[in-house]
């Protein structure tokens, strides 16, 4: 696409398409499958205390950042900081978070879009009798440890990634957007009012709203800093390329405040339809990764029409999924027409093939084997990506913004001086000071393999 010049690339349609597609990239498997495990995980809602705070502080202000050099420079994130003029070293974020999100990242999302196919067409058989019995922890592990029908569904879901991606930024990205997002909203309204009515409920709302600081620890910390990266789709470049697309008259602030507003709202929603449901089903809210694939079916088997709802709210989070792999494989997209000067037909073809095969040995490990220094490989693949790529990547670009490119970045942040916005200094202060220390922080107390 940046083969040609700034003024022909392809824009967003409108305000709320930019809005609704940069909050499609940021909401997806990220809130509703990985954010309410991790507050599983780490004991509730401490958790999701510092979450809000850190996602407040550190995400949002890099979001902003993201937005600015992207637009400025109008190209992809490895050509992005020679565009504006930075020291060919910066280019380093760019390619980092080609590779981390465009790839590896990819890499191990397509493996779980896949589930969200699988419990698509379960959901019309098996899945709620099964459930119903108190088996759908059963059902999660034997369909992880059938390493087939796992690499099945993720060729799937990256097939179809891939053919929206063909379609291009408008006429692929924006229209589903538009359409799926509101949809999802609605589903987890429906399905909370479920969950906090089941009896025992309480106990679950408590866990999820009642903070007891003393579970914090660095891990913690680290866990929350690297999911609000990755839930807001930061440090990987997403947000640059997007940016990039945003015509000059837009408001980036408010446009990162309205993305960032509604990725965080779907992540506690998410988490209200699943905690309550855990401890009223006595189950276990720290099982991890198959959290929500082993709960909300439970739920699903006590609702009336279960069925149906089952299988919208899985077809809704394939499309939450897909919105967001869509975002990580055009950067590989862009990156690879930028590159090597292919077409778009055929950059998405070879870029679908890469990331396929980089995600089988993460689809194989849930059964197992490949192992990392004793991590399956797909967690392996994801600590790295998201609590070290992320991390370092939106620290460097902390660092790039706040000490190298400030009144450049104003400038982009107010359209020139036209639009006033109030928080400059709140915001100037976030990305030089409080987001480089604390990310710094967080990344050398928290590192633990
Ligand atoms: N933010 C997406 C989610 O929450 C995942 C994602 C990460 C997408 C990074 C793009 C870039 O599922």
């Amino acid at each position: 696409m940046s083969d040609r010049n700034a003024s022909d690339r392809e824009h967003w349609g409108s305000r709320m398409g930019f809005i609704l597609a940069a909050a499609g990239s940021a909401i997806g498997l990220g809130n509703i499958w990985r954010f309410p495990y991790l507050v599983g995980k780490n004991g509730g809602a401490a958790f999701v205390v510092i979450y809000l705070i850190i996602t407040v502080f550190i995400g949002l202000p890099v979001m902003m950042a993201e937005f600015a050099i992207g637009r400025a420079a109008q190209r992809s994130p490895v050509a992005a900081f020679g565009a504006i003029g930075a020291h060919p070293f910066w280019s380093l974020i760019g390619w980092m978070g080609t590779l981390a999100g465009g790839f590896f990242t990819l890499s191990f999302y397509n493996v779980v879009g896949g589930w969200t196919i699988k419990y698509m067409i379960e959901s019309l058989s098996v899945l709620l009798p099964l459930a119903a019995d108190g088996k759908s922890g059963d059902f999660f592990n034997a369909f992880i440890g059938n390493s087939y029908q796992v690499v099945f569904f993720q060729v799937v879901f990256m097939a179809l990634t891939t053919l929206i991606v063909l379609g291009g930024i408008g006429k692929g990205i924006e229209r589903a957007c538009k359409v799926l997002m509101p949809a999802l909203f609605a589903i987890l309204i429906i399905l909370i009012f479920r969950s906090v009515t089941l009896p025992g409920a309480e106990v679950g709302i408590n866990f999820y709203l009642k903070p007891d600081l003393s579970k914090l620890t660095g891990e913690t910390l680290l866990d929350a800093l690297g999911q609000s990266f990755f839930s807001l789709s930061l440090g990987l470049g997403i947000m640059i390329t997007y940016g990039s697309y945003i015509g000059r008259e837009e408001r980036l602030p408010s446009s990162a405040v309205w993305t960032a507003s509604l990725d965080t709202l779907i992540a506690l929603l998410a988490g209200l339809a699943i905690f309550p449901a855990v401890f009223a089903m006595g189950l276990e809210p720290g099982q991890g990764a198959g959290l929500s694939f082993v709960t909300l079916p439970a739920v699903f088997a006590k609702m009336p029409a279960g069925m149906v709802f089952s299988f919208l709210f899985f077809m809704l989070l394939f499309f939450a999924a897909i919105t967001s792999s869509m975002s990580l494989m055009e950067v590989a997209t862009a990156f690879g027409i930028e590159k090597f000067k292919w077409g778009r037909a055929k950059t998405v073809c070879v870029m679908g093939v890469v990331i396929v095969l980089l995600g089988v040995p993460s689809a194989l490990s849930l059964a197992g084997a490949p192992q990392i220094a004793g991590k399956a490989f797909f967690d392996a693949v994801e600590y790295l990506c998201n609590n070290v790529l992320l991390p370092v990547g939106s620290f460097l670009a902390c660092l790039f913004v706040g000490w190298m490119w400030l009144p450049q970045a104003c400038s982009e942040l107010t359209n020139e001086g036209k639009l006033a916005f109030p928080w400059m200094k709140a915001w100037i202060w976030c990305v030089r000071v409080v987001a480089p220390i604390a990310i710094a922080y967080i990344f050398v107390t928290g590192l633990k393999w």
